[in-house]
């Protein structure tokens, strides 16, 4: 801000910002207050809804380096070279708590990457796990309302949680990882990023490839027990945040070794896994990880409001090169983001400097509404025109995707090896033994707050069927605790 007297919003000289203007000394305030008057009106104002969910995070901007060529691959213009570097911002957050929840939650963690690339804003919209709690969007306001305040006692509550859960066994993978010692990260950059859907490359010659990406963190993984995330919560609540901005003004900068998992398309349909299911991983034996870049996170936001609350990330937000799976998580969230994004920062969300592109600009018919800037001053607002406005390019970002079969609400296909537990199995049998107590342990603790026997019987019974020594210690732990 430049020096020079203090003034209203239209910049007015202000007399005094100490005391308000009255009818004598001792009188009633006066409607010609013009200074006090939008001041509390400002103040009134100042906060946006808060996001639905995610709405507790952290930011930063940064580099992606690309190490590796991966053209063969992709046709996408950022991942077109080795050496070639990108801007980035990344937002961190929990999922569950509201925007002054403290950040030591057990609870995924948010994983927002803005890749400002010369071909458009690509947005990679992930967690720090691998995969999700269910495979369909028709299910996510359900299950959220689960994890959220309960609309009688306003407190999230054990019942609903298990409730969804113990009815819903394809989160028993999801709930398993949650669990375990990776649950409560020690702080943003002591964990690894995930993409956790499969995406699209589609290369110049139009061949597509399924993807996944990772991020590995190169400051190693830590994490934090219950019990210390309980006192770090108490004590600072806003541990990760204050880690995060810290680290980056001590130069200390936080990076990512970037791999990517790759399918080429005809391998999906006969995969063991359905290759599009939010609730699976593809084994690093059948698609081996394959290192194609750095991210360094190097700058902080100046200001948290206009750059991390104000942010906006949009799983629909693709550049050419790269495009959507039929995952129905990715399909329903390709509309969901865009829709919040309108409620919660307006219309022209894409204008703030944070969200525009940075290394191209966008070139739209679409004009005016709430806080238009002018940006496109006299042009023609309307396509095609005779003025030289511009154009569709005739060429699609991702490839067709052969489909068969007729219109319906279909349950997700199943491929030989797909059942609700499998994997879930498969990750506690890799867990060690003192991980095996912490997470039954974990499990145990918040079981037992359930109200009714029959929900939570009904969880335990979902880890029973993942491995038996797995459900036969989860139901010791859970009936000790009930005092049975
Ligand atoms: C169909 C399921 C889902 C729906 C409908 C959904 C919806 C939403 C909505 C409405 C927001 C708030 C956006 C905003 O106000 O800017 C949000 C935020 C977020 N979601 Fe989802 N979500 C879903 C699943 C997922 C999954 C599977 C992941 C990760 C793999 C994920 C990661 C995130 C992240 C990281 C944010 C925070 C973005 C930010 O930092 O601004 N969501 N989600």
């Amino acid at each position: 801000m430049t020096q020079g007297p203090l003034t209203t919003e239209a910049g007015a000289p202000v007399a005094d910002n100490q005391n308000s203007e009255t009818a004598g000394p001792g009188g009633p305030v006066l409607v010609q207050d013009q200074a006090l008057l939008e001041k509390l009106a400002h103040f009134n104002r100042e906060r946006i809804p808060e996001r639905v969910v995610h709405a507790r995070g952290a930011g930063a901007y940064g580099t992606f380096t690309l190490t590796r060529d991966v053209s063969r691959w992709t046709r996408a213009k950022f991942l077109s070279e080795v050496g070639k570097q990108t801007e980035t911002f990344l937002r961190f957050s929990t999922v569950a708590g509201n925007l002054g929840s403290a950040d030591a939650a057990r609870d995924p963690r948010g994983w927002a990457l803005k890749f400002y690339t010369e071909e458009g804003n690509y947005d990679l919209v992930g967690n720090n796990t691998p995969v999700f709690f269910i495979r369909d969007a028709i299910k996510f306001p359900d299950f959220i309302h689960t994890q959220k305040r309960d609309p009688y006692t306003g407190s999230q509550e054990a019942d609903n949680v298990w409730d969804f859960w113990g009815l819903s066994p394809e989160s028993t993978h999801q709930v398993t990882w949650l669990f375990g010692d990776r649950g409560i990260p020690a702080s943003y950059r002591h964990m690894d990023g995930f993409g956790s859907h499969t995406f699209q490359w589609n290369n110049e010659a139009g061949e597509v490839f399924w993807v996944k990406y990772h991020f590995k963190t190169d400051q190693g993984i830590k994490n934090l027990t219950a019990e210390e995330a309980v006192r770090l919560s108490g004590v600072d609540p806003d541990s990760h945040q204050r880690d995060l901005r810290e680290s980056i003004e001590r130069g200390e900068f936080p990076s990512w070794t970037v791999q990517v998992q790759i399918m080429p398309a005809a391998e999906a349909a006969t995969y063991r896994f359905n290759p599009f299911d939010l609730t699976k991983v593809w084994p690093h034996a059948d698609y081996p990880p394959i290192e194609i870049g750095r991210l360094e996170l190097n700058r902080n936001p100046e200001n948290v409001f206009a750059e991390v609350e104000q942010s906006i990330f949009s799983p629909a937000h693709f550049v050419p090169g790269i495009g959507p799976s039929p995952d129905k998580m990715l399909q329903g969230r390709l509309f969901a983001y865009g829709d919040a994004h309108r409620y919660r920062v307006g219309i022209n969300a894409d204008h703030l400097p944070v969200n525009r592109p940075h290394a191209t600009e966008a070139r739209t018919h679409s004009r005016d509404g709430h806080l238009y800037d002018g940006r496109h001053k006299g042009a023609k607002n309307y396509e095609p025109n005779s003025f030289g406005g511009p154009v569709q390019t005739g060429r699609p970002l991702w490839e067709p995707v052969p489909v068969t079969g007729g219109t319906g609400n279909h349950v997700t296909p199943l491929h030989p090896e797909d059942d609700d537990f499998v994997q879930a199995g498969n990750l506690y049998r890799l867990m060690s033994e003192d991980e095996k107590v912490r997470l039954i342990d974990n499990l145990a603790g918040f079981i037992s707050q359930v109200s009714r026997d029959d929900i939570a019987e009904r969880a335990v019974g979902n880890f029973r069927q993942a491995d038996e020594d797995f459900g036969k210690r989860l139901e010791a732990a859970v009936q000790a605790l009930r005092g049975r």
